[in-house]
């Protein structure tokens, strides 16, 4: 059985494998007829303990595209809010004929717990868990970094990359650090200190407190929302300070390498951590980053429950 769970569990081959299948995908997605027949016949459960816009409904074409049956499942709405178990709603999943459970949960670890428990049987990939990883987020991330920073598998070889803000609540900001690192790239985190994470200095990046300071030539920089959901306290004095010591504007933006683009996983607070004129400006590929995704996704079905039976790369711990 085979999971994506984690970036960590991800080789630079493993990552260039899914990022140049996602390119082959793609071109069917630039064509009329937007499908292929290779998962006909096979069940995706999208399970989703926390909201999500683009992550859920890009699983939903990326699987749809693979003809697979999508079931989607949202918490709201359903016994989880009865009170039931995550067992017991994997359990449902499984006798319902499951063959890969997509899952998006609060709690950090819950897709490794599904993987693992002995509960189910069918492939699990992670959309998101607590504040731990969103693998398939970074993913979408180094395919639209590839892109633009003139193709190919060294691409990101050498490459700086600096990711601003909660780092600290941040699931995007771990994977991205970890698979960036393992594509060449040389990555800068820039937060205020109250929205760093303890330990980061084990993290293979730079950790950086002034952003005016990080982004002189840099060749790309990831802007992450402020997540007030995850705050239960005051991480900073008012918005307006956070947006003058770590906002993203027309002139931060300017610092950027000539051809330096601007990234933002979504959903964006603009104001606070980007303006408007940066996120629709013309360095943002924001909106690229959710074609790119569908791709990627389904590149990360395809080579779980399509291709590739013979290994089990995507997971180190057994
Ligand atoms: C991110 C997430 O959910 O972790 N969004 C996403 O998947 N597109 C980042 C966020 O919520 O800020």
């Amino acid at each position: 059985m085979r999971h994506l769970l984690s970036a960590a569990d991800l080789s630079r081959d493993d990552a260039i494998l899914i990022l140049d299948t996602a390119g082959e995908l793609g071109r069917v997605t630039d064509r009329a007829v937007k499908k292929l027949p290779t998962l006909r016949g096979r069940t995706v459960v999208n399970l989703f303990f926390e909201d999500s816009t683009r992550t859920r409904i890009s699983f939903e074409a990326a699987a749809k595209r693979l003809s697979a049956d999508v079931i989607t499942f949202s918490a709201k709405g359903s016994s989880v809010s009865k009170g039931e178990s995550l067992k017991d709603t994997a359990l449902t999943l499984e006798a319902m004929g499951a063959d890969a459970v997509i899952v998006r949960h609060e709690a950090s670890g819950a897709p490794h717990r599904l993987a693992h428990s002995g509960w189910i049987d069918c492939a699990v990939v992670n959309a998101g868990d607590g504040t731990h990883e969103h693998p398939t987020q970074a993913l979408l991330d180094a395919f639209t970094l590839r892109h633009h920073l003139s193709g190919g598998e060294g691409a990101l070889d050498g490459r700086r990359i600096v990711i601003v803000g909660d780092v600290l609540h941040s699931r995007v900001a771990r994977s991205n650090v970890l698979l960036l690192h393992a594509l060449g790239a040389s990555v800068t985190l820039v937060a205020p200190p109250t929205l760093m994470p303890v330990g980061v200095d084990t993290w293979p990046c730079q950790v950086s407190y002034d952003l005016d300071d990080a982004l002189p030539g840099a060749d790309a920089v990831m802007m992450l929302r402020v997540q007030r959901e995850r705050m239960n306290a005051a991480f900073f004095p008012s918005t307006h300070e956070y947006s003058r010591r770590y906002g993203l504007d027309t002139r931060r933006a300017a610092l950027l390498a000539d051809d330096g683009i601007v990234l933002h996983p979504g959903p964006m607070n603009r104001g606070m951590e980007i303006t408007a004129d940066v996120a629709d400006g013309s360095r943002s590929v924001i909106v690229e980053q959710v074609t790119n995704g569908v791709n990627v996704r389904m590149a990360v079905l395809y080579l779980i429950l399509g291709g590739r039976a013979e290994t089990d790369v995507w997971e180190m711990s057994a």
